[in-house]
């Protein structure tokens, strides 16, 4: 079947078409196009993305995305009642008013075109944007699985038992890694998002022993919670205290390359260290990573080592790094299932929810 993606959950306007075939004996997925526009530009001086004006841009650039992603599909709009089978869209969670539009176009063109329509849980999305890669190399992917989500709204670690089956264990009490990420780079004088400017920096400094400097916050709690608030208020401090000079963060190249690495690896240890005692305590069979954050090579592979050796047989997913952050070719896939599952909707039950 054909599907169009859309997505609007936070600050990228998403937009994608993708051929689902196999069911859920044999999942396959063929992505025509994936369109995806940020707004990196305007939220970049509030260190954080504004709700209003990101529903502002995404009114905007809705119906570009839109028509960009049929012609790179080679569809034309004219025919696209006679071809779409299916909409899906993100209809929770997120910010509401970003929400209120991606629904609100998927629900008009579903009503038009006179299609089925799904709401998507943004976080199964990132969940499902593991099923996308090379024919030859998809696994038969086994349940239970452990999945990793990390971006810049959750952090949660969510038990898997098979479609449509997902239960949450644990997740932050505070802010999400992305945000503790983001956060840390502003302070830091890094451009926004904050994720890719601190991995590269230290990158700079690979191979350097670190001194492990910054709290691992409830890396031993005995549950599956995080916490990531009280590690950014570290970085805080100790900038403060060590490189304040007159209101002002004054770190040379290296200590900035030195404050990255330090603060990446506390984030990873503490993702790995809690990732590793839940799936063992939940005996899975695969361990699935996702969100932005899922993009960070410092955790995909730490989380891969330390499966391959305490956990040899169990099953390893990570997202190809392009669908790690927001897209909608993963929406479109979570709609695939839930289609398969349960048929789908009208477009007068499609509501946007802020919450889970
Ligand atoms: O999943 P996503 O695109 O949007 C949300 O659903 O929130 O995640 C965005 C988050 C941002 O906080 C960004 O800083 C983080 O993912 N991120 C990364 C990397 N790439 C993106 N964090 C660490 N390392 C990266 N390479
Ligand atoms: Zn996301």
């Amino acid at each position: 079947m054909l599907i169009l993606g859309i997505e609007t959950s936070c600050d990228d306007t998403c937009a994608a078409l993708v051929k689902a075939t196999g069911g859920f004996t044999r999942p396959r997925f063929t992505v025509l196009s994936n369109i995806r526009s940020g707004q990196v530009d305007i939220h970049q001086e509030f260190g954080g993305v504004v709700p209003n004006l990101a529903a502002r841009a995404h009114l905007e650039n809705m119906n570009p995305v839109l028509t960009l992603a049929f012609k790179k599909a080679g569809i034309r709009i004219r025919d696209a009642k006679s071809k779409i089978d299916l909409i899906a869209v993100t209809s929770h969670p997120g910010l509401i008013p970003c929400l209120l539009i991606g629904t609100n176009v998927a629900r008009t063109l579903a009503w038009l075109w006179d299609k089925p329509i799904i709401g998507v849980n943004h976080l199964e999305g990132h969940i499902y944007a593991n099923w996308f890669r090379p024919i030859q190399k998809i696994p038969k992917i086994t349940f239970p699985a452990m999945c990793l989500i990390v971006s810049g709204g959750h952090t949660q670690l969510i038990l898997m038992k098979g479609y449509g089956k997902f239960r949450i264990i644990g997740e932050t009490l505070d802010d999400a890694a992305g945000e503790a990420f983001d956060k840390v780079a502003k302070l830091l004088g890094l451009p926004f998002p904050g994720g890719p400017p601190i991995a590269k920096e230290a990158e700079k400094i690979a191979g350097k022993k670190l001194q492990g400097i910054f709290p691992r916050p409830m890396m031993h709690s005995g549950d599956y919670q995080f916490s990531f608030s009280g590690l950014k208020t570290a970085v805080l401090y100790l900038v403060k205290e060590k490189y304040m000079k007159n209101g002002k963060v004054r770190v040379t190249k290296n200590e900035r390359a030195l404050l990255s690495a330090e603060f990446q690896q506390a984030v990873v240890d503490v993702l790995v260290t809690k990732t590793l005692i839940a799936a063992k305590r939940y005996g899975v069979k695969t361990v699935i990573l996702g969100g932005g954050v899922g993009a960070n090579k410092k955790l995909r592979h730490e989380l891969g080592e330390k499966i391959r050796t305490e956990l040899p047989s169990v099953a390893y997913l990570i997202p190809p790094v392009g669908l790690a952050v927001d897209n909608a070719a993963m929406i479109a896939c979570a709609g695939y299932f839930h289609y398969l599952k349960k048929g789908a909707k009208s477009w007068k039950d499609i509501k946007a929810r802020a919450v889970l």
